[in-house]
Order: C-alpha cells, then sequence, then structure tokens
C-alpha cells in the first residue's frame, strides 16, 4: 500500500546549487567527515540513474494507479537527484583538484554491467528471468531506499554539522535531498511487494546491501583522504566514525544497526520510518528549492 490514506503527490524540485563558493574540505578542519559524505557523490550519480532506468522499465506493469504516479514522481527526483550530485563532481572535486574518475569508472561499471541489463554478457529471451532479475534489483533498490530514507532522516535532524562551520550550500543540497528521500520513503518497498517481494526476499537482500554499502563507503572514503594533503595519512576508519558521530557530524553505528534491525521485522513499512511533513518543512526553506519553485 502506498501513503493511500493522505496520499502525497511527488513533484520534482528543478534545483541549482553554485559550488564557486565551497570550500574542500566542507566542514572546516574535518577532512574525514566531509570525505565520508563525499562518498555520496561518488556513488549517486550513477547509481540514481540506474533507479531510473529500472523504474522506467517496471512502471508499464504497474496497475494501482497511485502506486504508477508515486513511481512517475520518484523517477523525476531521482533524475535530479543524481545530475546535483553529476555536478559536484564535475565542478567542485575537479576545481580542488581532487581526482574522481578512477572511483567512479568502477561505480560505473558496478550499475551498467554488473547490476545492468546483461551481466557478464550473459542474454537471455526468457520472459520470467528478465521480470526475475528485475524484480531482484528492485529489491536491491528497495534496501538502499531504506538507508537513504533514515540518513535523509539524520540530516534534517542533525545539528552537529552546522555547528562546526559546515558549507551552507552543501548542507542545503544534503537536507534537499534527504527531504525527497523522506518524502518518496514508501516507493520502492510498495513496489518491490507490488512485484511479489516476500519479507524472507526483502530480508535476504538487506543482507546483501548493508555489507556491501558499508564496503563502498570505506573504499570511497579512502579513496578521498588519500588524495587530500589536509587529511591524516592513517586512516582509522572506525575510530574517526565513532569521533565524527559523537559530536553529531554523522550517524552512529548503532543508529544504522537499529535501522536495519527495523527493516528486517515483518511488519516493516517505510511510512513508519519518517514523516512526510518534517521533509515538506525543510522543503518549503531550503534556499534551492525556494529558487527553483520561483524560477
Ligand atoms: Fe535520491
Ligand atoms: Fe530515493
Amino acid at each position: 500500500m502506498s501513503e493511500t490514506q493522505h496520499h502525497h503527490p511527488l513533484v520534482a524540485r528543478n534545483v541549482k546549487f553554485q559550488w564557486e563558493s565551497t570550500p574542500q574540505p566542507w566542514l572546516p578542519g574535518d577532512s574525514f567527515t566531509s570525505h565520508f559524505i563525499n562518498v555520496l557523490h561518488l556513488l549517486l550519480p550513477e547509481g540514481e540513474l540506474w533507479f531510473c532506468r529500472l523504474y522506467n522499465q517496471a512502471l508499464p506493469e504497474i496497475e494501482d494507479e497511485t502506486l504508477h504516479s508515486d513511481v512517475k514522481g520518484f523517477i523525476r527526483q531521482e533524475a535530479i537527484h543524481s545530475r546535483s550530485h553529476q555536478v559536484v563532481l564535475d565542478r567542485y572535486f575537479s576545481d580542488n583538484g581532487i581526482v574522481t574518475e578512477p572511483y567512479t569508472r568502477r561505480v560505473r561499471w558496478l550499475f551498467t554491467d554488473l547490476l545492468g541489463e546483461n551481466p557478464f554478457g550473459i542474454t537471455t529471451e526468457k520472459q520470467w528471468v528478465k521480470r526475475a532479475w528485475l524484480t531482484f534489483r528492485l529489491g536491491l533498490i528497495a534496501a538502499i531506499e531504506h538507508f537513504t530514507c533514515v540518513i535523509g532522516r539524520w540530516i534534517l535532524e542533525c545539528r552537529g554539522l552546522d555547528e562546526a562551520g559546515a558549507d551552507p550550500v552543501m548542507m542545503d543540497l544534503l537536507r534537499w535531498h534527504g527531504a525527497e528521500e523522506v518524502e518518496h520513503r514508501t516507493v520502492a518497498h510498495d513496489l518491490f511487494e507490488q512485484r511479489g517481494g516476500g519479507y524472507l526476499y526483502r530480508v535476504m537482500l538487506m543482507l546483501l546491501v548493508g555489507p556491501m554499502l558499508l564496503l563502498l563507503w570505506f573504499l570511497g572514503t579512502r579513496f578521498f583522504l588519500r588524495q587530500d594533503p589536509a587529511a591524516t595519512q592513517n586512516l582509522k576508519f572506525i575510530r574517526e566514525w565513532r569521533r565524527a558521530a559523537r559530536q553529531d557530524r554523522l550517524p552512529t553505528m548503532a543508529f544504522l544497526w537499529l535501522s536495519v534491525w527495523r527493516y528486517l521485522r515483518p511488519g516493516y513499512h517505510p511510512r513508519d520510518e519518517a514523516e512526510t511533513g518534517q521533509a515538506l518543512d525543510y522543503l518549503q526553506r531550503s534556499p534551492a528549492a525556494v529558487a527553483a519553485a520561483a524560477r
């Protein structure tokens, strides 16, 4: 079921961000936290385009009108998310002399080859195989969207980054994106269930997605820190993460584990993970969203 009682139509906000004044690191004196969050910019341009490709494939088979319009809104929002993070790669990192291509090339391989239509060049004409492969990948997206929702809510509520002097443009990008993730949090789960994704299937896919994301985050953070002369040379990933979480600059590991625990419960539904009103409240005052609405 979608959020049928108070169905909220999903609109895409055509935001633009200016990166000329954003310093590197964008969180003063904290390269670790800046780069930990910067991993989003490495993964999301390709990752969210992959969401859009798969959702466009699934769209013609959706009979429920509400879910059909939610999926269309989801595609429009994710397309702008992807583009906005791509601009960070093209402008902000290149202006600051940070190379991203060695990592993004692998991310592209992950989303276009390994998780594309013909992984390892395997082709089939069997419709049931194509359908099952699409449902499997839509289940991966549902698990990923659980994290985008809980982290979206976290960034809306986090105060530590502002108190530490985080760049306001980066914070607006993160909070606008986080708010839209909260806004469309039910879509991926509802679509997966509508295609027959059941409880055990959901659990299995989370057990794949959780460790995979953790690995990608560790590798991405290390990739950035190795290029940053201001960063400490010895990356102590867990120790630094704990320190940043204590300062309310990153979510704690316990926060993420607990959210996974909720996802693994039979009665889980993403509507219970956040409040749409909280997201809309931010979107009404987000500088980028306000400017987009005025254009
Ligand atoms: Fe997104
Ligand atoms: Fe999303």
